[in-house]
């Protein structure tokens, strides 16, 4: 990368001094953050330096940006969320590896977490201003590798989608912060494998996750009904209510996994659909195992099964049957990969989301938000993203930066 990141500041030591002696004076905890001086940022970002499971690799590292100049911007982060992929980059099983670098000061090779979210632009060079940008713009990330879980960064245009300001309108930080995978992986995979018409119906597994409940959405706006696949809860009363609640932003029919691996499966399938006369087209699958198998098993022939993640850690078996006399055409998924592809297609994916959550008909996933302010301790913020690790979560967790 082209910037130049400096903790500490040689120069800025030596000439604000007494400037930064006086702050120190007037500051009433030993937390408080400094007020950047001649342009410098404090920053904190959640690094790693190997790969390993969050709680035993991540550090809370600080460090200062320079003030930018050229085609450089400072950013400031507003909402970043903790995504199953995020977890799987810094175990190292991901595909798309951040970068480990030595310019945020750290002695070691480090990679800073996180991939997606929204930030302002603080400050930015000329080249950056003669581009269109300006003080106050939100970005989002335009691709995986970016390292989101940090206060502040220091940007180049290629690497941030402007979220101009008729996008932004009545956006919260989260919603803009959220837009960029989970929608625009739901709103491509139920349009981009099949011609679903209305009152066709698409099946997915995962169906209370971020995508799922994206999907959902997504389906009832254009007319599809979806028949919608949970774990099974222990805890019934629990069950019902995470039934009631996807039910309530549109889904058509919630079953357990263990209902959907159950005899009789197919005559309620049947059912649902009018006797088949509503055809099970599409399969949306991030869970694999023998759930994503019964799955298959109730599509009409020559439908699509989607794979776009591994929940289970469980591998997917397909019976040669499906393939032979159903002809069910299996595919896999990688938004990364669409939107380095078609970054023109991904605008308009996260455009339509954007108005249709400004229109109150898109609701946002529960999120567990993570309040990041300049003086969060390290172990809270581990704690919290350890957390994510467990399944059967109410919400999913997001950083919401305060006062950075
Ligand atoms: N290919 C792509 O481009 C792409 C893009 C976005 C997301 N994804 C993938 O999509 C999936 C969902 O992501 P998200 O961000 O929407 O998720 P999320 O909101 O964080 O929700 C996690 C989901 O995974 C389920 N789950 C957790 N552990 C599980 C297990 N052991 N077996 C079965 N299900 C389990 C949870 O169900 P419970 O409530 O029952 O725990 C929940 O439905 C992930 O696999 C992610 O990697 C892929």
């Amino acid at each position: 990368m082209a910037f130049k990141l400096v903790s500490p500041a040689p120069h800025l030591a030596r000439a604000s001094r007494p400037f930064l002696q006086c702050l120190r004076r007037a500051a009433p905890t030993a937390q408080r953050r400094y007020i950047s001086a001649y342009g410098y940022e404090q920053a904190k970002a959640l690094t790693f330096t190997a790969y390993g499971e969050p709680p035993d690799v991540l550090k809370l590292h600080s460090h200062s940006i320079s003030p930018p100049h050229g085609n450089l911007m400072t950013l400031r982060f507003l909402a970043s969320p903790i995504n199953p992929a995020d977890i799987n980059q810094i175990q190292g099983v991901y595909p798309s590896k951040p970068t480990f670098t030595t310019e945020l000061g750290t002695k070691d090779r480090t990679a800073v977490a996180g991939n997606e979210g929204v930030a302002e632009i603080i400050a930015l060079g000329e080249q950056v201003k003669q581009q269109g940008f300006k003080k106050g713009d939100w970005v989002i990330m335009k691709g995986p590798g970016f390292g989101t879980w940090r206060t502040h960064a220091s940007a180049t245009p290629e690497q941030v989608v402007l979220l101009e300001e008729g996008m932004r309108e009545g956006i919260t930080a989260v919603q803009a912060g959220t837009v960029s995978v989970n929608p625009c992986t739901a709103y491509r995979m139920l349009t981009a494998f099949t011609e679903l018409k209305e009152g066709e119906w698409f099946i997915q597994n995962g169906a209370n996750s971020g995508v799922g409940r994206a999907a959902i959405q997504l389906g009832k706006r254009w007319g599809y009904k979806s028949i919608n696949v949970i774990r099974h809860r222990e805890d019934q009363a629990a069950e019902e209510k995470l039934k009631k609640e996807l039910k309530d932003i549109g889904a058509d029919v919630v079953i357990s996994d263990a209902e959907l691996q159950s005899q009789g499966i197919q005559d309620r399938a049947n059912e649902w659909t009018n006797g088949g006369r509503e055809p099970i087209r599409l399969a949306l699958n991030c869970v694999n195992g023998k759930a994503a198998t019964a799955m298959a098993k109730v599509l009409a022939s020559e439908s699509h099964f989607v794979t776009y993640g591994a929940m289970s850690k469980q591998p997917l078996t397909i019976p040669a049957s499906m393939l032979i006399f159903k002809d069910i055409h299996f595919h896999g998924f990688w938004v990364s990969k669409w939107s380095a592809q078609n970054p023109e297609e991904k605008k308009v994916a996260v455009k339509d989301v954007l108005e249709l959550t400004r229109k109150g008909q898109f609701k946002d996933t529960p999120f567990d938000q993570i309040k990041w302010e300049w003086e969060t301790k390290e172990e809270e913020l581990i704690a919290k993203v350890k957390d994510t690790l467990e399944g059967y979560r109410e919400g999913k967790g997001v950083f919401l930066f305060g006062k950075t």
